[in-house]
């Protein structure tokens, strides 16, 4: 996978632009507390745009309160993930911020985490099958998945009968709670016209387990749309949308379609859907290659996960606005929910340049 060089975010792109505002209020001074606070965050893999946007959101903003951060990436790989973790624990993290590689692999040293008294935040990914996760706080991920059927839904006009249409579906990583969440609530709108035969998934492959791709690899995702244009397509039956979750599949999609000469005025590229608005998938949605993706700020993510972790230091309650969704096998998590926006070449200018996430440079 191609790595992305992320430039640092400036201070005054922290803050301020989707709707994720907490209710409860928190502190905004250096505290005694803060300075004498060190704080693990364990990011999956720099390998991907977003996680060095949350990576740097993080620390910027403990930083900003006062706090020493710990900032670690695993490359995607759950042993690493583990030690990295460990290491926190011994070194005296008061609380450590983990968004899992894999989560369910994190029950035995978050066991010893809660021996030591360190706390845990679980960051966009729920840890699973452990009590011994505090908090969670991400984006709304059933939601995610609704934007992105629904948005099929209105350019193909389904509500209006239009249809059939040939359609291809793609799933995020199975060891990935998040990815299940998507991929309900995507179906919550486009089963329906799967059943009633308005959306042909000429693969057969619509359940989950079927489409669900490994550690969200692009190249994966592309191996398989290759196969599928090549045992379903070739006989000049047109693709007409490619659901995928996320920004990374999606590049995968674009790639092979391209190779099968998708992208001329006779075949014009499907509809398709991402996640995450990674600056290639805004320059692929300017050239029309990806039709949407739905922005998740992360800055805004981090502050609330700020909010959260200044409020254990001073041994307060977090503030929550879920706490009835995320059952993450043990016990319901309580949850911060931050609201997706979905993006297309009609607003990005708008959600993206006049917020300051990206300059238009980045997105050339
Ligand atoms: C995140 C997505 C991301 C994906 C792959 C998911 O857990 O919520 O934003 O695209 O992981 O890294």
């Amino acid at each position: 996978m191609k790595k992305f060089l992320i430039a640092l975010l400036t201070a005054s792109m922290i803050g301020g632009f989707a709707g994720c505002s907490s209710t409860s209020s928190s502190s905004s001074t250096t505290s005694k507390k803060a300075s004498d606070s060190k704080i693990g965050v364990a990011m999956p893999t720099k390998s991907l745009q977003r996680w060095n946007q949350d990576g740097t959101n993080m620390k910027s903003q403990l930083e900003a309160k006062g706090y020493k951060v710990d900032l670690q990436y695993a490359e995607n790989d759950v042993n690493t993930q583990v030690s990295q973790i460990e290491n926190m624990i011994t070194s005296g993290d008061k609380v450590i911020v983990i968004a899992p590689i894999d989560g369910s692999a994190l029950t035995d040293v978050l066991s010893k985490a809660s021996d030591e008294g360190v706390k845990v935040v679980s960051y966009d990914r729920l840890i699973m099958n452990t009590p011994n996760v505090d908090y969670y706080a991400t984006f709304d991920n059933f939601k995610v998945g609704v934007i992105q059927g629904q948005f099929i839904e209105n350019k193909l006009g389904l509500k209006d009968g239009k249809g059939p249409f040939n359609m291809e579906v793609f799933g995020g990583s199975p060891d990935d709670n998040n990815a299940k969440v998507f991929y309900q609530g995507e179906m919550s709108v486009l089963k329906k016209y799967i059943d009633n035969g308005k959306l042909v998934v000429k693969s057969g492959q619509v359940d989950f387990d079927k489409v669900a791709i490994s550690g969200w690899k692009s190249e994966t995702a592309q191996a398989r749309m290759d196969n599928i244009i090549t045992s379903k397509y070739a006989s000049g039956a047109k693709l007409d949308v490619v659901l995928s979750p996320n920004d990374s599949l999606a590049i995968g999609v674009v790639a092979s379609l391209k190779n099968a000469g998708y992208g001329t005025s006779s075949k014009p590229f499907p509809i398709l859907t991402g996640q995450d608005c990674d600056k290639p998938n805004v320059v692929a949605l300017k050239n029309d290659q990806q039709s949407m993706s739905v922005f998740k700020d992360t800055r805004n993510l981090a502050t609330n996960v700020v909010k959260m972790v200044d409020a254990i230091v001073s041994g307060k309650k977090a503030p929550v606005n879920d706490t009835k969704t995320y059952n993450n096998g043990s016990k319901v998590v309580p949850s911060f929910l931050c609201d997706p926006i979905s993006v297309d070449k009609s607003n990005y200018k708008q959600v993206l340049i006049d917020t300051k996430y990206y300059s238009e440079s980045d997105i050339k």
